[in-house]
């Protein structure tokens, strides 16, 4: 297959691309038993669906609002009633696992001369959080938030961040992300796009196609022909 070619930066998605973010639930299996997989899923659709829902309604709150809201939606769904369960769920939530090729994959691109970072929904403190848990902040130039501009992916200023930050034009800009509408808005965006399925998902039927797809980011340096 041919190698992208003409990239200065890799920009990615944190969460589920970066972050593992189902391993939260996984870890508290003991106490959720068979609940764990449909609290982990019914916990990220509403943390995303309440994301699209304030921005269009023009009421940010910060990701870590939402994804407390959220999953205090998933649990009333499922009928627990657990505060200190849930204190677990959010401590944990702060200390998500990178997925194991992460960091390799970082530093292959850093000792390229590619400019990396992590362009994402996430509050500032969530983001540092989980960088500094991984490991990762020294093969990261930038860890961009939302949080400056008050609006949730998938508006196109979220994406402009990237650019103005970096300093690189969006066409030597790859974006990587596991979820599929975020890869189709980055590409609809201007961003060169590899959609990283780990979940074998079907693809959306919204503008943007991405140029690559992948199955987990270890697939990612031999594209660019590293
Ligand atoms: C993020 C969410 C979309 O990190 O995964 O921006």
């Amino acid at each position: 297959m041919a190698t992208l070619e003409k990239i200065d930066a890799c920009v990615f998605d944190a969460y589920g691309t970066l972050f593992d973010v189902v391993a939260a639930a996984k870890r508290c299996q003991d106490d959720l038993g068979d609940n764990w997989g449909p609290l982990a899923q019914i916990w990220r659709d509403k943390q995303l669906q309440y994301t699209w829902l304030r921005s269009l309604m023009d009421e940010y709150v910060p990701f870590w609002q939402v994804t407390q809201d959220g999953l205090d939606y998933a649990l009333a769904t499922l009928k627990i009633d657990d505060p200190d369960l849930r204190k677990r769920l959010l401590d944990i939530y702060l200390q998500l696992d990178a997925y194991p090729e992460v960091k390799d994959m970082l530093g292959t691109l850093k000792t390229a001369g590619l400019k990396t970072a992590i362009l994402s929904n996430g509050s500032r403190e969530m983001l540092a959080s989980a960088v500094d848990n991984a490991g990762i902040a020294d093969v990261l130039d930038g860890v961009l938030s939302v949080e400056a501009l008050g609006i949730y992916k998938p508006h196109p200023s979220v994406y402009q961040m990237a650019v103005d930050d970096l300093g690189v034009a969006k066409e030597r800009i790859c974006f990587m992300s596991s979820n599929a509408w975020d890869a189709c808005a980055a590409a609809n965006f201007g961003f060169r796009v590899v959609w990283v399925n780990r979940f074998g998902q079907a693809e959306e039927r919204i503008p943007g196609q991405q140029e690559r797809e992948i199955t987990d980011l270890s697939q990612l340096p031999p594209l660019l022909g590293l």
